[in-house]
C-alpha cells in the first residue's frame, strides 16, 4: 500500500498478486483508479482525474461515495414521523446524491488501523441537520481488493435518530475502451422505474419485456442508444434509469459488463434492490459524453416520497449494512 499526502488529500493504492491495483482517495471516499491487466498490460477500467484540484472541481461524482441519500429526492422534501424536512437542492428543486455539500465532497477519515496492502476503511460523521437530514449518522466504507480480482465495497452505519440512508458508488466504467458505447451490458432486471423529465419517478414500475430497457440478454449499449424509439431514452440521450434487480442470491451477478475489444468482463454483485444505469451523457470538460457508464447499486429512487417502494429508513440503534462487489475477469 502506498500513501501519498498533500493538500489534505490522501491516496492509497490497494494491490494484489495478479497485477490488479485500485487507488482510493479520502476526498469523497472515492475510487480514483482501477487497473486490470489486459494482455499483460495494466489497463485503466474506470474514469479518474490526476490532480486534487480536478477532484475539488468535479461535478460528475467520479468514483464517489454518494449519500446520505444517493439519486434524487423530489423537491428535496420528505416527511418522517409527522415532521417535514427540507433538504439542500442541487438539481433544480430536487436533492441529488445527498445535496449541495454531499458526501462525495467531504474528506473522509482513514482508519489507520485498517490499512493493509489490500484493504482500507474510511469513516465519516454526518451531523444532525446535515443538508437537512435528521440524526447524526456514523458511517464507514471498506474497500478490499482480493486475489480473485474482486473489489468489494462494504458500507455500514448507525444513527442516533431515524433518517433515510442510501449509499452507492459512482464509478464510471469503460473497461479500457474509448467509451462505454462499445460495451455489452446484461442486467438481471425485469422492471424499471418510470421517470419524468426531471428524472423523478412517477411511481409506476414498468416491465422491461418488449422495451429498450430489457438487458436480460447482453446488449450493445451503443446500438441500443442509437436505434431506440423510446421517448425517454431519446430525450435523456441515453440511459439514466433505475432498474429493479431480481431477488436472486448474492452470489449471482446482478449486472455483467463486457469489453470484447479488451476481452474483459466486469460482474457486479450486490445486496441492494436496484441499480441506476447512467451512460454518462452529461460528462464534459476533460471527458466526453458516454466515456464511461455507472452501474450504481442502490435502493429505489425517491423512496422517501413513494411509500410503495422499499424504505431507506435507518432507525436509531439499527445497523445499516450494504455490499457491492466488482469482479474483473479476462475472457480470453
Ligand atoms: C444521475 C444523473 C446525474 C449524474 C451526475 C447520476 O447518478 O442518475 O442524472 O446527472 O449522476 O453525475
Amino acid at each position: 500500500m502506498k500513501t501519498k499526502e498533500g493538500t489534505g488529500f490522501v491516496e492509497l493504492t490497494l494491490v494484489n498478486d495478479n497485477g490488479m491495483s485500485v487507488e482510493i482517495i479520502n476526498f469523497g471516499a472515492r475510487i480514483k483508479s482501477i487497473k486490470f491487466p489486459v494482455q499483460g498490460k495494466a489497463t485503466e477500467m474506470a474514469l479518474g482525474y490526476t490532480s486534487a484540484q480536478e477532484y475539488l472541481n468535479d461535478d460528475f461524482y467520479l468514483g464517489a461515495t454518494c449519500g446520505r441519500v444517493c439519486n434524487r429526492i423530489s423537491g428535496g422534501k420528505f416527511e418522517l414521523d409527522g415532521n417535514h424536512y427540507q433538504l439542500t437542492q442541487n438539481d433544480g428543486e430536487n436533492c441529488l446524491h445527498g445535496g449541495i455539500d454531499n458526501f462525495s465532497l467531504r474528506f473522509w477519515q482513514i482508519d489507520s488501523e485498517t490499512v493493509s496492502e489490500s484493504s482500507v476503511t474510511l469513516c465519516l460523521i454526518s451531523p444532525n441537520g446535515d443538508q437537512g437530514f435528521p440524526g447524526t449518522l456514523n458511517l464507514s466504507v471498506t474497500y478490499q481488493l482480493s486475489e480473485d480480482n474482486t473489489l468489494s465495497i462494504k458500507y455500514s452505519g448507525t444513527t442516533n435518530s431515524a433518517t433515510p440512508v442510501n449509499l452507492t458508488n459512482h464509478a464510471y466504467f469503460n473497461l479500457g475502451d474509448k467509451d462505454c458505447q462499445s460495451l455489452y451490458l446484461q442486467m438481471m432486471s425485469s422492471a424499471f422505474l418510470e421517470t419524468n423529465i426531471e428524472n423523478i419517478p412517477t411511481g409506476n414500475i414498468v416491465e422491461v419485456a418488449q422495451t429498450d430497457y430489457n438487458f436480460r440478454e447482453p446488449v450493445s449499449i451503443g446500438y441500443r442508444q442509437h436505434n431506440t424509439e423510446d421517448e425517454s431514452l431519446k430525450t435523456k440521450n441515453g440511459y439514466d434509469h433505475c432498474f429493479i434487480l431480481d431477488n436472486t442470491p448474492f452470489e449471482q451477478p446482478k449486472a455483467i459488463l463486457t469489453s470484447f475489444k479488451n476481452q474483459v468482463r466486469l460482474s457486479v454483485y450486490t445486496d441492494q434492490p436496484a441499480m441506476q444505469l447512467y451512460t454518462g451523457f452529461y460528462l464534459s470538460g476533460q471527458f466526453s459524453a458516454y466515456q464511461g457508464l455507472c452501474l450504481e447499486a442502490q435502493n429505489y429512487t425517491d423512496a422517501e416520497n413513494n411509500k410503495h417502494f422499499p424504505s431507506n429508513l435507518l432507525k436509531a440503534n439499527q445497523q445499516y449494512q450494504r455490499k457491492i462487489i466488482y469482479k474483473f475477469e479476462s475472457i480470453t
